[in-house]
């Protein structure tokens, strides 16, 4: 059954940030329509798409947005935090750069986004483990000490992106 007739019981903003090409806006289509493709085009503004799922008997109508990591393509920061009850903070484990910058990233968002945002720090590629650079390790201590959620995925192989969401979308219910 689709969601066209379905009552909708909550409708949670979630918003996609990092560096541009370390995935996101692959990650968003796998979730919502389990599609992945490999010459994806950087984004400019803002998109957003929705997926509804059954999380402890209530429908939940996950609206992800995404938005350019490149500065230029970016649209209004404050409208784009608005009203978001969860992030999605994505590096790429084969790119030094799109971690160090994690950071950046953290401080926009404490300081656009609502205090009890949740938060989950995410290393996408990592089907990619012979270009590895980022180890899982640092990301993890790194994920703790600033109370972040943590996992590895793949929007390309499908790993963990399905839990990913689910982390998020659990916590905040
Ligand atoms: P901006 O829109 O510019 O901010 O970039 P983005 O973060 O949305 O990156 P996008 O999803 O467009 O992906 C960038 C490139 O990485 C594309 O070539 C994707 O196919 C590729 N890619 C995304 N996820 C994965 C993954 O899990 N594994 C591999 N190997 N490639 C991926
Ligand atoms: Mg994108």
């Amino acid at each position: 059954y689709g969601d066209s007739n379905q009552k909708i019981d909550y409708v949670f903003k979630v918003v996609l940030i990092g560096d541009s090409a370390v995935g996101k806006s692959q990650i968003l289509a796998r979730f919502a329509r389990n599609e992945f493709s490999l010459d994806s085009k950087a984004t400019i503004g803002v998109e957003f798409q929705t997926r509804t799922l059954i999380i402890e008997h209530k429908s939940v109508k996950a609206q992800i947005w995404d938005t350019a990591g490149q500065e230029r393509y970016r649209a209004v920061t404050s409208a784009y935090y608005r009203g978001a009850v969860g992030a999605m903070l994505v590096y790429d484990i084969t790119k030094r750069q799109s971690f160090d910058h994690i950071p950046r990233w953290l401080e926009e968002l404490r300081s656009h986004a609502d205090k009890n945002i949740v938060i989950i720090l995410i290393g996408n590629k990592s089907d990619l483990e012979n270009q590895r650079v980022i180890p899982t390790e640092d990301a993890k201590e790194f994920a703790q000490k600033e109370g972040l959620f943590f996992l590895e995925t793949s929007a390309l192989e499908s790993t963990n992106v399905e839990s990913a969401f689910l982390t998020v979308l659990t916590e905040i219910f």
